[in-house]
C-alpha cells in the first residue's frame, strides 16, 4: 500500500452530511492528491445497521480515511474489522466534534476529558488493523484550555501507538455553544499546535481550522506536517483545484465546466441505481462561487435537480445558462 500519509499534505475535513461519497467523488476530481475523510460514522451504526451503506465508497476516492465515532472499545474494534473489508487508507477516531448528539453517546470532543478511554479504543482498534489509526482532536475543552492538557492527552495516545494527530486549533465548549458556534467562537490558536509539533517532532501533526487560502496553507506547512481544510473546501470547491496546482505546478488546472463533464458518467451511474440527482448536485452548488455566474448556477441546479426525471442534462443546461464570463 502507498504511504499516503507522508505524500498528502492537504486533507479535506470530515463533515457530517457534507462529505458523503458523492461529495468526495466530486472533490477528488478537483484534487487528485488531497487526503479525503468520510463523515463521522458511529461504531454503533456500523454494529447495528446496514454497514455496507455506511462503509462503501468508490475506488477513485483513495486516499480515503474512515472517521469513526464511539467510546466502546469492543464496538470500535468490531467497526474496524468491518472497515477492513473496504480497504480504507486510515481510520480516524473523532475526538473533536462537540454536538449534543455526540456527547450523549459519549464520543467526540468530550472524550478529551478521558484520554484513557480513547487509548483503550485505540488499542482495541489497532489490534484489528494494519492501516494507521489516527486521532482528530481539539486543543482543549471548556476550562481545560492549556498546552499541558493537550500534551497529556496526546501523550496517553502516543503511549499506545498513535503517531498522527489532526488538531482543530480551537477548544470546544461543550456546554452552551452549538456545534456551529463551536467552529467560530472559540479563538484559533495555531501556536499551540505548532508547539506540539516542535515538542513531538516524531509525530505527524495536521493542523485544522480556519484555513481559506493558499498563503495560509503555506504558512501552516512551515510548522506542521499537514493542513486540513473543511468549510472552505465545501463552499468553494474550486479552491481545491487551485491548491492542487499551487503544490503541483505541472498539473493542468481544469476548467470548472471540465469538472462538470467529468461528473456526468458518475451521475449516470448513481441515477441508474435509483438515487436522485439532488444527492449529488447539492455538493456542486459552490463550484462557481466568486464568479459572476455563481448565483445563476446555484439557482438553476437548485430549481431543477428535484424535478421528476431530472438527469445529467440539468448540469449541462446549468452551464449553458451561465453568463459567458464564467
Ligand atoms: C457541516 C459540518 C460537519 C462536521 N462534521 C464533522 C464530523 O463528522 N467529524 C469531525 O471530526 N468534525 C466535523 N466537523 C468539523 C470539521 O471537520 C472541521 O474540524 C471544522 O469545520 C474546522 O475546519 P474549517 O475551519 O476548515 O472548516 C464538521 C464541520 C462542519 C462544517
Amino acid at each position: 500500500m502507498l504511504d499516503y500519509s507522508t505524500k498528502n499534505k492537504v486533507s479535506i475535513a470530515p463533515m457530517m452530511d457534507w462529505t458523503d461519497r458523492h461529495c468526495r467523488y466530486f472533490m477528488r476530481l478537483l484534487s487528485p492528491s488531497a487526503f479525503l475523510y468520510t463523515e463521522m460514522i458511529t461504531a454503533a451504526a456500523i454494529h447495528h445497521g446496514d454497514s455496507d451503506r455506511f462503509l462503501r465508497f468508490n475506488k477513485e476516492e483513495h486516499p480515503l480515511a474512515l472517521q469513526l465515532g464511539g467510546s466502546d472499545p469492543a464496538w470500535m474494534a468490531s467497526a474496524t474489522v468491518k472497515a477492513n473489508e473496504y480497504a480504507y487508507d486510515e481510520i480516524n477516531i473523532n475526538v473533536g466534534c462537540p454536538s449534543d448528539k455526540v456527547q450523549s453517546g459519549q464520543f467526540g470532543a468530550c472524550l478529551m476529558a478521558t484520554p484513557d478511554v480513547v487509548a483503550e479504543c485505540y488499542r482495541a482498534m489497532q489490534g484489528e488493523s494494519d492501516i494507521p489509526i489516527t486521532v482528530k482532536t481539539r486543543i482543549g475543552i471548556d476550562d481545560k484550555d492549556s498546552y499541558e492538557f493537550l500534551v497529556d492527552f496526546v501523550g496517553q495516545l502516543v503511549e499506545v501507538g498513535c503517531r498522527k494527530f489532526i488538531v482543530h486549533a480551537r477548544i470546544a465548549i461543550l456546554d452552551g455553544l452549538s456545534p456551529k458556534d463551536n467552529r467560530t467562537i472559540p479563538p484559533l490558536n495555531y501556536e499551540r499546535v505548532y508547539r506540539l509539533k516542535r515538542d513531538f517532532p516524531q509525530l505527524e501533526i495536521v493542523l485544522n481550522g480556519g484555513l481559506a487560502d493558499s498563503e495560509q496553507v503555506d504558512e501552516v506547512l512551515q510548522h506542521v506536517d499537514g493542513a486540513m481544510i473543511g468549510r472552505q473546501a465545501y463552499h468553494q470547491p474550486y479552491f481545491l483545484a487551485e491548491l492542487e496546482q499551487h503544490f503541483d505546478p505541472n498539473w493542468t488546472l481544469p476548467k470548472r465546466s471540465d469538472i462538470v463533464e467529468q461528473m456526468l458518467p458518475y451521475v449516470e451511474s448513481v441515477l441508474a441505481v435509483g438515487e436522485p440527482l439532488g444527492r449529488i448536485t447539492r455538493h456542486m452548488l459552490g463550484l462557481y462561487a466568486g464568479l459572476p455566474g455563481a448565483r445563476a448556477w446555484r439557482r438553476y441546479i437548485s430549481q431543477h435537480s428535484h424535478l421528476k426525471g431530472a438527469g445529467p442534462e440539468v448540469l449541462l443546461n446549468a452551464i449553458a445558462a451561465l453568463p459567458s464570463a464564467a
